[in-house]
């Protein structure tokens, strides 16, 4: 379902969503994939700080089944399917030693950015948080000073009917926001 916009906005944004039917025989090429990594890559940060690192696995792959296992039972359920999983991880602290307050944000944004460039290639990108980060971090043997941050989903999407139950009741849900007056505190600007 397209977002409600009182104005019209991005196509991309507009269209976006985060299904759970992935086309289990889709392959994801590695034009694609590059791209989506090189979308991630220029993203902005804080002290161009770029804290993101990226374990990347197509679906049959070693990576793809390190990082899957790392995933909750109901994650794992649909994102089986997808071309490709991504572990986004990131670094901590600086080269200084002190702590980089701000590697979350820095990370979400990369993480947009790579969404959006996979939506616009036709793909869908579905970010997740439930999973094991300590598991995954073995999983992937990464680095001591890396910490696991989310896991992307990436492939095609498929019918919705693909799948049953409470995935199935997710996938065709109407997709909500809070209203532009709840979030905009001051100068909503009408
Ligand atoms: C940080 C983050 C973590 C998420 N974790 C999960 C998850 O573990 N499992 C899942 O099915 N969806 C997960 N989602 C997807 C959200 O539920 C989804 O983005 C939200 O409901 C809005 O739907 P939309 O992306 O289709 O607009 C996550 C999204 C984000 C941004």
């Amino acid at each position: 379902m397209r977002a409600e916009t009182s104005i019209p906005v991005n196509e991309i944004i507009a269209t976006r969503r985060s299904p759970r039917s992935f086309n289990e025989v889709a392959e994801i090429s590695n034009e694609d994939l590059t791209a989506i990594l090189e979308a991630a890559r220029w993203a902005p940060s804080a002290f161009n700080g770029q804290p993101w690192r990226f374990f990347v696995g197509k679906r049959g792959d070693e990576v793809f089944n390190q990082i899957l296992s790392s995933l909750v039972e109901f994650n794992q359920m649909w994102s089986k399917s997808a071309s490709a999983l991504i572990l986004v991880a990131s670094k901590t602290a600086k080269a200084d030693g002190s702590p980089h307050g701000d590697y979350l944000f820095d990370c979400g944004l990369s993480v947009a950015q790579l969404v959006i460039e996979a939506h616009d290639r036709g793909l869908v990108a579905h970010q997740m948080t439930g999973f094991d980060r300590e598991k995954a971090k073995v999983a992937v043997s990464m680095p001591e000073e890396l910490t696991a941050v989310v896991v992307i989903a990436v492939g095609v999407q498929d019918a919705p009917e693909k799948l049953s139950g409470p995935l199935l009741e997710r996938e065709t849900a109407k997709r909500e926001r809070l209203a532009l007056h709840e979030i905009v505190l001051k100068g909503l600007p009408f």
